[in-house]
């Protein structure tokens, strides 16, 4: 997680909160039989452990311990779940709920504590393979992201995500993650939601590194991560796939957009939206090169301001071709959806990726609130984002990598529940109906967990944690029962028809 928190948010029924969700109909037919179910969490925000065993300060390390204030709570990462300990447990509830694969990512600072090779660190790697093999031991199968959002401060320190190098930095980590985890790790991701990375980390500031930069360091941002994810794909097929025979890609969150009406304006600047969100990370990637209309509006835009290039950096030629292709399905993660309506342009003197966007976003009147302000509920966004990407990108295969909602229920949390039957639904309309071909789906969260800014908040997970107890304890909530009987029977309802 997370997509963006800057959005403009008009039309919120706040009146709505708690009520329970418009019920469409919901499918009563039964997921394909290779359809696999799985739940998903990220190092940072459930491990804990923070400077065991060798680990390096990662940069939200850095980020919660210098200003606590960072996060809403003032809390921060340092125990977390205390997966780094109870993982054993997790695995079990893994296995309770019978899914079938666990997403998880592997901490960048348990490996290579400062980013560079010299500081190579075997427990950190023992850690991942005793990890995995367990997994394996009970009937799940890994599938691990190699960096979500943990970066290295040693790395962070000399530009991060802003200096190319990062990008041949993450390769070398790549390659000891192959190498190491790769005879049991068959599904890989390699960056999780840049956009969302460089946008809160390097343009409003929430985040770690918490650079505001909004219309020139999340352009760079974006290239060196683009860079970084395609370095460790060649590596990954020059050395490693012929023998491992794995997948990997880059996971892209995006919401689905909707024009607020349909006059010929608001139906292009959804295009922009979708081309400046969704566009930004996936057209380099399946296509080639930034979407046209970044090129064009953001090179006149930087012209008009008297800049001598773009903001956006330009790719060599080389560059251009390395990226591309660098895909073997496509990661989605998807939450939530926007109504966009064309502007006039802005002023030239605002250097902004929203000036350089040039659009108005907002809510469905008849979407519901949930507790995170960027994320409403419309279940049919699953439908109609997976249709985009499958239309647009020709990617061969799916993975709906994240999808779920916050709530502040501990146990009954009958609004998760809807939300998952909504999405869910509408998924199996779009893989039944509609041919798009999504081999499987890793629920966010497993646990409820460490949510960056907002601390700990705002609770996604399917299984509750308490915080307060000595033992963090984890309970199934109703929605975790609910998806254990969806996962045993590949129906959304109690009774599918064959
Ligand atoms: C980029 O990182 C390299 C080390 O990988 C370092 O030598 C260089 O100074 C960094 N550049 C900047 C601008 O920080
Ligand atoms: C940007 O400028 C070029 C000419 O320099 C023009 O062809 C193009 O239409 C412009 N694009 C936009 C989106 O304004
Ligand atoms: C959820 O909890 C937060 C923090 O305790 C509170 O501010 C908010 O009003 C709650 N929202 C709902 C819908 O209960
Ligand atoms: C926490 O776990 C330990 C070790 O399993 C156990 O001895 C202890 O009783 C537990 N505490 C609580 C409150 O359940």
């Amino acid at each position: 997680m997370k997509v963006l928190s800057l959005i403009s948010v008009t039309c919120l029924i706040v009146e709505a909160f708690g009520a329970s969700l418009p019920k469409a109909e919901i499918n009563n037919r039964k997921f394909p039989e290779s359809f696999k179910w799985g739940a998903a969490t990220a190092a940072y925000q459930i491990e804990g452990g923070w400077n065991e065993d060798g680990k390096g300060e990662s940069m939200w390390d850095h980020f919660t311990h210098t200003n606590p204030s960072v996060t809403d709570d003032k809390l921060n990462g340092d125990v977390a779940c205390d997966s780094y300990h109870r993982w054993r447990e997790d695995i079990q509830l893994l296995k309770q709920l019978g899914v079938s694969v666990y997403r998880f990512s592997v901490a960048w600072t348990r490996i290579l504590p400062t980013g560079y090779l010299d500081s190579y660190n075997q427990a950190g790697v023992d850690f991942y393979v005793t990890f995995v093999k367990e997994l394996l031991a009970n009937g799940i199968t890994p599938t691990a992201t190699l960096y979500h959002w943990d970066l290295p401060q040693v790395l962070n320190e000399q530009g991060g995500w802003l200096n190319d190098s990062t990008a041949d930095r993450f390769g070398e980590y790549a390659r000891i993650v192959f190498k190491n985890l790769g005879p049991y790790v068959k599904l890989w991701s390699t960056v999780n939601e840049p956009k969302s990375t460089c946008m809160l980390g390097y343009g409003d500031g929430a985040n770690a590194p918490g650079i505001k930069q909004i219309g020139t360091a999340v352009y760079q941002c974006a290239r060196v991560q683009l860079l970084a994810h395609a370095t460790a794909y060649h590596i990954y097929h020059n050395e490693f796939a012929a023998e491992q025979e794995g997948k990997i890609s880059l996971v892209i969150d995006s919401t689905y957009n909707e024009p607020a009406t349909d006059s010929e304006a608001d139906v292009e600047a959804t295009d922009w939206e979708t081309q400046f969100n969704l566009g930004w990370y996936a057209h380099p990637v399946y296509v080639g090169n930034w979407p046209q209309i970044m090129i064009d509006r953001i090179g006149n835009r930087s012209a008009l301001e008297g800049l001598p290039k773009s903001r956006l950096p330009a790719w060599s030629a080389e560059e251009l071709e390395f990226v591309k292709g660098t895909h073997d399905y496509f990661g989605l993660n998807m939450y939530t959806a926007l109504r966009v309506s064309a502007i006039d342009e802005p002023e030239i003197g605002d250097s902004s990726y929203y000036s350089d966007k040039g659009t108005a976003t907002s809510f469905g009147a008849d979407w519901t609130p949930s507790i995170a302000s960027w994320l409403v509920v419309y279940p049919f966004a699953m439908r109609g984002l997976l249709n985009y990407v499958w239309n647009n990108y020709n990617p061969g295969e799916i993975w709906v990598t994240e999808n779920g909602v916050a709530t502040n229920a501990t146990i009954n949390d009958q609004f998760r529940v809807d939300y998952l039957q909504g999405y869910l639904s509408n998924m199996l309309d779009a893989i039944l109906d509609d041919g798009v071909n999504v081999a499987g789906y890793t629920t966010w969260s497993l646990l409820d967990n460490f949510e960056w800014a907002r601390g700990y908040t705002q609770k996604f997970g399917i299984i509750s944690v308490d915080f307060t107890s000595e033992n963090l304890t984890r309970t199934f909530k109703d929605s975790a029962k609910w998806y254990q009987r969806t996962v045993n029977t590949y129906c959304l309802v109690e009774e599918c028809v064959e």
